[in-house]
Parts: structure tokens; sequence; C-alpha cells
């Protein structure tokens, strides 16, 4: 989608970080805006941000728990009937757990499941027949680098970020022929809340407590904005890029894993990992 002026774009997630970040850089193109999220303050507070930069477009905030479907449909309905269409998704919503996969409870894991992956299917099945009205719509998903490999201990946020990428490369092969465009987007470490957010229970080396996993993943493993991401994620979906990777470290990673898909998964094991982005944060070993 070339030009985005005049658009109309539905965010989920949109309260903090990059969904934040993309809803006041789509402003800036002179897209109107349905944003949602569950945090309501925070999303009045995006509202008012994006009006700030843009007072000529048009924005509605919607109250939105991705994991539940009948919400996810509503927004939809809300949105196409407020602005009149939808052109663009972006199932941006996300949460973040660490715990082994042997000691996950399977409640926390169906909440993270329901967020980052049911929220995905939902978003895109529940806007699509309003996109497919559209001369030009484009569904994006936010997955990550860890849907291309994973990490100890980071396993529900790799289970679901891995089955975003499988359903969004289905999705854009079987819409190929149509006006509606796909894109799967892939951050590196982006500077946003959703560590801060997170459920933590255990980080892959057992030494580490919520406030040092904190620091390593604020310190030195965020290395992007939102803002930058935003800017990037925008650029990739004007290019109609099916495939949008977010930051230096993501293209790296990338590489890293299809040079050495066996070996590259040994150095991001237990021991390794930690010791590195200890190493990283600054904190001793
Ligand atoms: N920050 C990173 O380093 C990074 C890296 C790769 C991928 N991502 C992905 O980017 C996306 C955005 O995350 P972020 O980093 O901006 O985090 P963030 O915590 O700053 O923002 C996430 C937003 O999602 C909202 N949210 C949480 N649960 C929700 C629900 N049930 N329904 C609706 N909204 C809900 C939160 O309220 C928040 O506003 C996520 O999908 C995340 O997995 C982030």
């Amino acid at each position: 989608m070339k030009n985005l002026k005049g658009k109309v774009a539905a965010i989920t997630g949109a309260a903090s970080g990059i969904g934040r970040a993309l809803a006041l850089n789509l402003a800036d193109e002179g897209c109107h805006l349905a944003i949602s999220d569950i945090n309501v303050a925070g999303l009045q507070e995006t509202a008012d941000m994006a009006r700030a930069w843009n007072k000529t477009v048009r924005i509605t905030t919607h109250q939105v728990d991705t994991a539940n479907r009948e919400q996810v449909k509503q927004y939809a309905e809300d949105a196409a009937k407020a602005h009149g269409a939808v052109h663009l998704i972006i199932n941006n919503a996300g949460v973040l757990l660490l715990e082994t996969l042997e000691d996950v409870s399977y409640k926390d894991f169906e909440w993270i499941m329901g967020i980052n992956l049911w929220g995905v299917i939902y978003g895109c099945k529940e806007f699509l027949p309003y996109l497919k009205k559209q001369d030009a719509a484009h569904i994006v998903n936010i997955s990550s680098v860890n849907g291309i490999f994973t990490n100890p201990n980071n396993g529900p946020y790799c289970t679901a970020k891995y089955a975003v990428r499988g359903f969004t490369e289905t999705l854009a092969q079987e819409l190929a022929d149509t006006r509606v465009k796909v894109a799967c987007v892939h951050p590196g470490g982006i500077k946003t809340n959703i560590a801060n957010n997170a459920r933590f229970y255990k980080s892959c080396d057992p030494s580490l407590v919520r406030e040092d996993a904190l620091a390593i993943f604020n310190k030195a493993m965020a290395g992007t904005s939102a803002d930058k991401a935003a800017k990037i994620i925008i650029a990739g979906i004007k290019k109609n890029k099916m495939r949008i990777m977010v930051g230096t470290d993501a293209y790296v990673l990338d590489w890293l894993k299809r040079l050495f898909p066996v070996g590259f998964q040994k150095i991001t094991g237990r021991k390794t990992a930690a010791a590195w982005m200890k190493k990283m944060a600054g904190l001793k070993s």
C-alpha cells in the first residue's frame, strides 16, 4: 500500500510501545485510526498524542481484549462503521512470560497463546471481510525474532511467535491473488514495556531475579526505539514487503540461524546465552 493518506488503520495493543509508535507515525502519514487495547487510559493517551501530531485525522478508540473473539469481531464491525472502511489491520498486542515448558502452568500458557496467537488469528479473520471490500488493503502481524529462533525459558512466547509466522506466511500465499497484502514482522529487541509487564517466573539462568532480567533486556537487548521500529514497519508496508525485519540484531540473528541452524540453537542455549547476556548488561557472572 504505497499511499497511506486518507486510509483507515486498526491497531491492537496501541496503548504502549510499538503499537503507540505505529499510531503516531500513521497519523503523521495522514492515516485515520481505529486503535484498541485493554488499557483504556494508555489508549486515550495515545489518541491524544496522535491528535497532537496530526489534527486532520479521525481517531476512534476501542477497548478490546484480543484474546476474546467476540470483542475482536465487534471491534472490526465498530471500526468499519465509524470510519466507513478499514484498509489496514495491525495485529500487534502481545505479552511476555518467562518460565520453562516443564513448569509453566496451563493457565499461563493459555493466557499468552490467547493474546499472542489467537488474538492475531481473530484479528485477521474478523477484519478480512472489511479489507476485501477495498481497492488496496493490508494485514500486518507482529511476530518476533523468536518466530525464527528460540530461547530457553521463553518457550510459550516462542511457540506463539513461530505459530504467528506459520499462520501469516500461509495467509500471504492464500491471499496472493487478492488486493489484500500480508506482512509478517520480526522485531529484534525494542525499547518498550514488554519486559516490565512480563509474567516472570524463571529466566534461563536461575540466579537471575526479575530485576536482573529486566536490566538485561532494557540495557543489553532492546537496542531499537519503538519510534524507529514503527518507521521501519511503515516503510515495509509501503513497499509491500511480506517479511519485515526490525533492527540490526534481527538481521544478524536471522542470518546466524540460517547459516548454523543447529549450532546457533546451541549458543542461544542456557549457559552461553545467560553468560553473554549478563556480560552485556554489566552484571557479575
Ligand atoms: N519489545 C520487543 O523487544 C519486541 C520484540 C519482538 C516482538 N515484539 C512484539 O511487539 C508487539 C508489541 O509489544 P511491545 O514491545 O510494544 O510491548 P508493550 O508492552 O509496550 O505493548 C503491548 C501492548 O499490548 C497490550 N495488550 C496486552 N494484552 C492485551 C490484550 N489481551 N488485548 C489487547 N491489548 C493487550 C498492552 O496493554 C500494551 O499496550 C508484541 O506482539 C510483542 O510480542 C516486541
